[in-house]
């Protein structure tokens, strides 16, 4: 089962542009034009005030997942709002910085940086899922236990900027992700039905065995998605 959502418009012409629009974007990031610092962060602010709000209308997984998807896919529809310390990869492993958590921990953000050829265990989520491809390119190869031994399941989701992948454990979420680049680091934005930092999950090995274990987070600071005084000038009246 596909689970991919391609980005409003996936075309050819869509994806040149997109691929046109992240080199020109890694090219100003590159000549410091991009301030590392002060990133788009509204966006992100945004993307959790709407997010909140799907929330309260609505607990239901499929429409969470539905109308959610079409929120994240907005969200990493443009590369230029994460801020450069939620981008950075570790040498030896990926990393799962948080981004934002529900007061309510019925949903959380995080973005997930792979460098290059890194990869995870086996592993399930315990609640449902959204991943949004924002920089570079993951694969996602979901597995089932058969004769206690994990199998791939189907072709693996191959997810590039602007594509959104949706997890149910009710559906079978088990899966192994790695990045598909062996030269740079891939980057993808991650919503969750609960804090999933917090979340007793369990990763497997292919013979079977399970092992218990909670990821937490590498970040001990989130970032500032309050600060709206930007939005005004000196006179208090809101920038056009
Ligand atoms: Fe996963």
């Amino acid at each position: 089962m596909n689970h991919i959502v391609n980005s409003p418009d996936s075309s050819t012409a869509a994806i040149e542009s997109s691929s046109e629009s992240e080199t020109i974007q890694n090219n100003q990031r590159d000549e410091g034009l991009i301030d590392k610092n002060h990133s788009n962060i509204a966006r992100l602010r945004n993307f959790v005030i709407a997010f909140d709000r799907l929330l309260n209308t609505s607990s239901e997984e499929s429409v969470i997942l539905e109308q959610g998807g079409h929120l994240l896919a907005e969200l990493v529809s443009t590369d230029d709002w994460l801020p450069e310390d939620y981008a950075q990869a570790h040498p030896q492993h990926y990393q799962q910085y948080l981004l934002y958590a529900d007061a309510r921990e019925r949903f959380s953000v995080v973005s997930f940086v792979w460098g290059p050829g890194q990869q995870t265990p086996i592993h399930d989520h315990a609640v449902w899922g959204l991943i949004g491809m924002l920089r570079g390119e993951e694969r996602s190869q979901r597995f089932v236990l058969d004769q206690g031994h994990w199998h791939p399941s189907g072709n693996p989701d191959h997810l590039q900027p602007g594509d959104v992948d949706r997890l149910s454990p009710s559906e079978g979420d088990i899966h192994q992700v790695c990045n598909v680049f062996s030269d740079r680091k891939s980057i993808s934005i991650h919503v969750y039905g609960g804090n999933i930092g917090g979340i007793k999950r369990s990763v497997f090995t292919p013979n079977g065995e399970r092992k218990p274990f909670i990821s937490g987070y590498s970040n001990h600071h989130i970032p500032n998605l309050w600060d709206r005084s930007g939005e005004f000038n000196q006179e208090g009246k809101p920038n056009e």
